[in-house]
């Protein structure tokens, strides 16, 4: 299906080009149901849906979403099974609808760690989508930002050692120029569902000036509605980057 059209003029205001997510809680949502964990991830991927569809509806050109942690490898393997098929059933059964709104896809991460059958779908769809788009949807997939930003310092210290950049030339910028998506930028907003007040190892770097929005409901549970309260959330909020209020 088509997504909606992108509405600049709506009652939203000025809207965050580049919204970072970490989606938590369907263990707990599941869990509240007497349901099995995977259900609650199952219902997960339909806010994932619903989330991308209001996104692209309010305008907001990036989209990341934390959807496996560098630590998560440590869940039963049940788990992590079921989590790797629902991506790949999330590419196939959406893959149509990415490139029909110029979604594009990318990843963020260890990718190489995912199941081979699961980094094909991806590469595939990363391709696919890479040529016409005006979207990104960005997700986190083994990903941990400490150890991105410690590989950012390893091709660093590599440059320097083979004598192509000067150490006394490393700033912020070296540093945002070797992390693994240099040209997307920081977002503006962070959400956090199912109220935990932690960043998780989750774009350390990227989300220095963020605003943050957390909210007790549990992934599973947050769609539209919410995302768009979360953008209005954001509006209200005096941004100033460690400067002084204009007025
Ligand atoms: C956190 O809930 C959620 C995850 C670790 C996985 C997120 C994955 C999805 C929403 C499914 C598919 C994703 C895509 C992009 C199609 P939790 O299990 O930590 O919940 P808990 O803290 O309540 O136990």
């Amino acid at each position: 299906m088509e997504f909606p059209v992108p509405n600049p003029q709506s009652s939203i205001g000025n809207v965050p080009s580049h919204v970072a997510i970490i989606m938590d809680g369907n263990g707990r949502w599941a869990k509240q149901r007497g349901l099995p964990r995977l259900k609650g991830h199952e219902e997960g991927a339909q806010s994932v849906r619903a989330v991308l569809r209001a996104a692209r509806q309010a305008g907001v050109k990036y989209l990341t979403l934390y959807a496996f942690s560098t630590e998560n490898w440590v869940r039963p393997k049940d788990e992590v099974d079921g989590l790797m098929n629902l991506l790949s059933i999330f590419m196939d059964r959406y893959a149509k609808e990415l490139l029909k709104n110029k979604i594009r896809l990318r990843v963020m991460g260890q990718p190489e760690r995912l199941p081979e059958k699961v980094q094909k779908k991806l590469v595939k769809l990363m391709d696919e989508s890479a040529r016409d788009y005006e979207y990104t949807l960005i997700i986190a997939l083994s990903y941990g930002s400490r150890i991105e930003i410690a590989e950012a310092a390893k091709a660093i210290a590599r440059k320097a050692a083979a004598g192509e950049l000067d150490p006394e030339t490393v700033n912020e910028q070296t540093v945002a120029q070797h992390l693994y998506l240099p040209d997307v930028p920081d977002p503006e907003l962070m959400i956090r569902t199912s109220g935990e007040l932690r960043l998780s190892n989750f774009l350390l770097w990227q989300l220095s000036y963020a605003e943050l929005y957390v909210t007790e409901t549990y992934w599973p549970d947050f769609k539209e509605a919410e995302f768009f309260e979360a953008l209005k959330a954001f509006n209200k909020r005096g941004r100033r980057y460690g400067g002084v209020e204009n007025t």
